[in-house]
C-alpha cells in the first residue's frame, strides 16, 4: 500500500501525539520531526527512529516528504504552514490555523494556487458522538434543530502563553456548531474577560445566532478547577447530550432516554488517517482551509463584540 510520507513541525505536548499516531498508522510513514528546541527535537526523533531538525526550511527542502502537520505555538502556525505550502507540501495546521483572518486567507489562497490539500486540526469533528449528532440532525431524529449549548472549561493549561481562550479553546465549539448547523451564523454577541491570566482573556460567553431564530451558546474558560467538555443540542422532538471526554452520547425525548453504544476511538487517529486518505485516495475532506478561515472570523467577531459591547453581524 502506498504510504503518505510525513513530518511534524513543533513537537511539544500535541506535536508528539501527531508523531506517535503517524508512526502507528498504516497509511503514513513518519520521516522527520522539527522543533526549535534542539534537545526536544533530538529526543522525539530518537523515540520514533526518524531524523531531527531545528530548522523547518531545511527539512521542507526534502523531496521525499509529501505532507506535514504543524503543531507549533499558535502565533507561529501560519508562518510555518505558509513555508510548507510554498515548498509543495500538503498541510494539516493545528487550530487556530492563524492569528488573523488575513493570515488564514493567505494560506487558503496559496493552497489553492499550488493545488495542495490544506486542513485544520478541528479534532472535535472526529469524536464519534459528533458524527452521530450530525446524522441525527440530517435524518431529523431530533426534529428541527433549535439550539446548541457547549461548555469547555478547565484550569489554564500553562503551556498556552500566546493566545486567549477564544482562539485557543472556544474555537473548537465555534467550528462544531458551524458544522452541525450546516451554515454560518449571522451574528455574534460575546462577553469575555481576564480574571487570572492577565495577558489575554481567560473566560468567554459567546452567543451565535443563525437564520430562522436558531442559536448556539458557547461557554469557555480557564478558571474552572476541573475539566468539563460537553455539548447539548436541542431539537423540536428530542435533545442529544455529548460528553467529549468519555464520548458518552445520550438521546432523550418525552418518553425515553437512549444511550447508543459504540467503542471509544482516538479522535487524533481518525483525523490523521482521514488527512492521509484525502491525499492518497482523494477522500472528501471533512474540513478545509475555508472552515479554518470562517471559524477564525467568528472568533474575531466575538472578541470585537466583547470589546465594543455590540452585536457583530457576520458578512
Ligand atoms: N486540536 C487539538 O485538540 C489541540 C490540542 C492541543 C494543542 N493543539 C494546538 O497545537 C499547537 C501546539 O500546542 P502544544 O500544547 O503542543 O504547545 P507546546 O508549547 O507544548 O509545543 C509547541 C512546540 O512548538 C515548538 N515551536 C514553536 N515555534 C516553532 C517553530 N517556528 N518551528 C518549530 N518548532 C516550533 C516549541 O519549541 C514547542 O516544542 C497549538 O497551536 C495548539 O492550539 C491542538
Amino acid at each position: 500500500m502506498k504510504k503518505l510520507r510525513v513530518a511534524v513541525i513543533g513537537i511539544g505536548f500535541w506535536g508528539r501525539n501527531h508523531a506517535r499516531v503517524f508512526k502507528e498508522l498504516e497509511e503514513t510513514e513518519l520521516l522527520a520531526v522539527c522543533d526549535i528546541n534542539a534537545e526536544r527535537a533530538q529526543n522525539v526523533a530518537k523515540q520514533f527512529g526518524v531524523k531531527a531538525y531545528t530548522n523547518s526550511g531545511k527539512m521542507l527542502r526534502r523531496k521525499d516528504i509529501d505532507a506535514v502537520s504543524i503543531c507549533t505555538w499558535s502565533l507561529k502556525l501560519a508562518d510555518e504552514a505558509l513555508k510548507a505550502l510554498k515548498t509543495g507540501k500538503h498541510v494539516l495546521v493545528e487550530k487556530p490555523m492563524a492569528v488573523s483572518v488575513k493570515q488564514a486567507g493567505k494560506l487558503v489562497e496559496t493552497a489553492q494556487q499550488k493545488k495542495l490539500h490544506l486542513t485544520v486540526g478541528f479534532l472535535m469533528r472526529f469524536i464519534p458522538g459528533i458524527q452521530h449528532m450530525k446524522k441525527a440532525i440530517e435524518n431529523r431524529i431530533i426534529g428541527n434543530l433549535v439550539c446548541a449549548t457547549a461548555k469547555r472549561v478547565s484550569e489554564w493549561p500553562e503551556r498556552i502563553g500566546d493566545i486567549g481562550v477564544v482562539k485557543d479553546t472556544a474555537i473548537h465549539d465555534i467550528d462544531v456548531v458551524r458544522y452541525l448547523f450546516d451554515e454560518e451564523p449571522i451574528a455574534v454577541y460575546a462577553k469575555t474577560g481576564s480574571m487570572k491570566y492577565k495577558k489575554f482573556e481567560d473566560y468567554a460567553q459567546i452567543m451565535l445566532t443563525f437564520n430562522g431564530g436558531r442559536s448556539a451558546f458557547i461557554e469557555s474558560n480557564w478558571l474552572t478547577p476541573y475539566k468539563t467538555r460537553t455539548l447539548i443540542i436541542t431539537g423540536s422532538k428530542a435533545i442529544m447530550k455529548l460528553d467529549y471526554i468519555s464520548q458518552e452520547l445520550t438521546i432523550e425525548d418525552a418518553k425515553e432516554t437512549m444511550q447508543p453504544r459504540y467503542p471509544w476511538q482516538e479522535p487524533l487517529k481518525l483525523e490523521l488517517q482521514h488527512f492521509a486518505n484525502c491525499i492518497l485516495r482523494k477522500e472528501k475532506p471533512l474540513i478545509n482551509g475555508i472552515d479554518g478561515l470562517k471559524t477564525l472570523q467568528i472568533a474575531e467577531a466575538a472578541l470585537k463584540s466583547s470589546e465594543t459591547g455590540k452585536v457583530i453581524r457576520i458578512t
